[in-house]
């Protein structure tokens, strides 16, 4: 018998949580899998073309370390996979794939490996906790890594939080969007993110929307990925004034994001804003709104 798991897509950082703050978002994957006598695989949907379909597929190859850790062997799987998530775009696909591979193994086998564990087992993957740690738990998470164990807490997101996205025509790959980061930053760079994460925690576990223009800022990673996604500066300092409570780059971009208030009612001016401002820059995107 095969198992089918729903993924959801995340966004990493919101603002000034770099590697550190996530939230789950109402756009989903799904992974079937099944052991079988010869290994196959069906990718349907536009967002899973050119993905390998032989033993080098991510999927695969997360799932056979899920049986390896448990003590199982199944070399052989049927694994259908389908995703409504843009990929390369910001929007946590590849920590679905990795969350929805783990969690589809060990359902196969019983669950013997706990959440905690595939948590670890999905951040050694990404190598930072925010994604993996939403897809997994879903809400908003805070969590933190070591290097082998990631911590991690759920907060419930405020019932009138919503989610605005424009996500350009373009991919921006993760690793480039990393490489434009210094190695050091100052103190007082460092404490400007400390306190406003901090507070945008704080603020979202409250429920204290008022709070969160304030505490959405970075000096940390975006003003370092402005030059990769034009248009961004002027978006993230000029959301506020057409109706967001805030806005940041979606985890390493391009997708840019907007949380807003849903008893303001301001997303269709917020959204004619967005894409002004990126096809000024000559960017087509794609808006959705997401919880
Ligand atoms: N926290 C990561 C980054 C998310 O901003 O690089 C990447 O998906």
């Amino acid at each position: 018998e095969g198992v089918r798991v729903k993924v959801p897509a995340s966004t990493a950082n919101l603002g000034p949580g770099f590697d550190t703050l996530g939230m789950a978002l109402n756009l989903y994957s799904w992974i079937e899998m099944k052991p079988v006598d010869s290994t196959v695989f069906r990718l349907h949907g536009g967002n899973l073309e050119g993905l390998p379909t032989d033993k080098s597929n991510l999927v695969y190859q997360v799932a056979q370390s899920v049986f390896a850790e448990a003590g199982v062997t199944l070399p052989e799987l049927e694994i259908s996979m389908k995703s409504d998530i843009p990929l390369t775009r910001g929007l946590g696909s590849s920590a679905s794939a990795i969350v929805g591979a783990l969690f589809a193994a060990n359902l196969l086998i019983g669950e013997p490996l706990s959440q905690a564990k595939l948590f670890d087992m999905a951040t050694a993957l990404e190598k930072h906790p925010d994604n993996v740690g939403a897809s997994l738990f879903g809400g908003i998470i805070t969590a933190v890594w070591d290097g082998t164990h990631a911590d991690v807490l759920r907060i419930e997101p405020p019932a009138d939080l919503e989610v605005l996205v424009a996500i350009p025509d373009f991919q921006l790959s993760t690793s480039k969007a990393r490489e434009a980061l210094p190695k050091q930053i100052s103190l007082q760079d460092a404490v400007y993110n400390v306190s406003r994460t901090s507070l945008l925690t704080a603020a979202l576990t409250a429920g204290r929307l008022d709070l969160i223009p304030a505490a959405m800022r970075d000096r940390l990673h975006q003003p370092y990925r402005a030059s990769l996604v034009p248009g961004m500066a002027r978006i993230l300092e000029e959301a506020t004034a057409h109706g967001a409570l805030g806005a940041a780059l979606s985890g390493a971009g391009p997708t840019l994001l907007c949380l807003t208030d849903r008893r303001q009612g301001a997303d269709d001016q917020l959204e004619a804003f967005l894409l002004e401002v990126l096809g000024e820059q000559g960017i087509t995107a794609q808006t959705m709104r997401l919880k």
